[in-house]
């Protein structure tokens, strides 16, 4: 529906009413390429594309979803009060308040999805819903048979324990070792912890999957929408697989409850 542009840009978020006219006369604002600098002009957000500073304005209402190759060296948060580079950087601004689903540490690279749709983020970390993750992970030394096993089975420790991982090797170099693990749940620094915890500190580490999605194709600091059926099967694979851990009344089971639980069961200590 057609619109008058300053009542378009409040609504979409950029600024008041007020402040959009005065970016209107200033000649901030352009339709379809066009510079408009009269405050009459009438626009459509279906149909036209107009921008704000040479930046497509997207209305607030609208789902984004997008992934990207994070570099290592950027923070995965909204602001950083030490000035330090953030994925948004990264990110034209689409006056719409988008965010990492999860995290990714500084010092971890690859594939990281950001949105501002809070129900597709819940979808997607929910570990009851068990979207796969890879990475790819080089670690300090060679990792035994058994410390290996240990990982695959799910590691308990006295503080922590995590799910069962699948492990593979990849290859070795000098005193590094590469490795392909698979987990669903995202607990902060999880790989890093995994690896410590048998001894093993983790070189480096990339994000290689999310689910079915990979990050080839893009390079180190470039990032796509996905498209909609991407977004719709993510959806699916998170509904599908937490289906298996819910009762009949429709509750997820507690992890403590689950006959199949691999987690650490503080009552009965292991
Ligand atoms: N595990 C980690 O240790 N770090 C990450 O960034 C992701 C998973």
């Amino acid at each position: 529906m057609e619109e008058r542009l300053q009542k378009l840009l409040a609504s979409a978020g950029v600024a008041s009413r007020r402040k959009a006219e005065e970016m209107i006369a200033a000649g901030r604002v352009s339709v379809n390429g066009v510079t408009v600098t009269e405050l009459g002009t009438k626009a459509d957000f279906g149909k036209d594309r107009i921008f704000v500073d040479g930046k497509p304005v997207v209305h607030k209402e609208r789902k984004i979803y997008v992934m990207m190759n994070k570099p290592k060296g950027y923070l995965c948060t909204v602001s950083d009060t030490h000035d330090r580079p953030i994925v948004l950087d990264l990110l034209p601004d689409w006056h719409v308040r988008i965010y990492p689903v999860g995290r990714l540490d500084m010092d971890t690279s690859g594939l990281l999805l950001l949105t501002n749709d809070g129900k597709f983020t819940n979808a997607m970390i929910h570990p009851s819903h068990r979207i796969n993750k890879v990475y790819r992970v080089r670690v300090k030394g060679t990792p035994t048979e058994d410390q290996i096993e240990e990982l695959k089975r799910g590691l308990v420790t006295e503080e922590e324990s995590f799910a069962p991982a699948k492990i593979r090797f990849l290859a070795k170099e000098g005193k590094y070792t590469t490795w392909q693990v698979v987990i669903h749940e995202g607990k902060k620094r999880q790989v890093r912890r995994m690896f410590d915890a048998v001894g093993h500190r983790v070189e480096a580490l990339t994000r290689t999957n999310f689910d079915f999605l990979s990050v080839d194709g893009l390079k180190e600091g470039e990032w796509r929408f996905l498209k909609k059926d991407e977004v719709r099967r993510l959806f699916k694979d998170a509904a599908g697989r937490g289906e298996k851990e819910k009762t009949k009344s429709g509750f997820a089971v507690p992890r403590s409850k689950r006959k199949t639980s691999h987690f650490y069961d503080k009552k009965k200590g292991r």
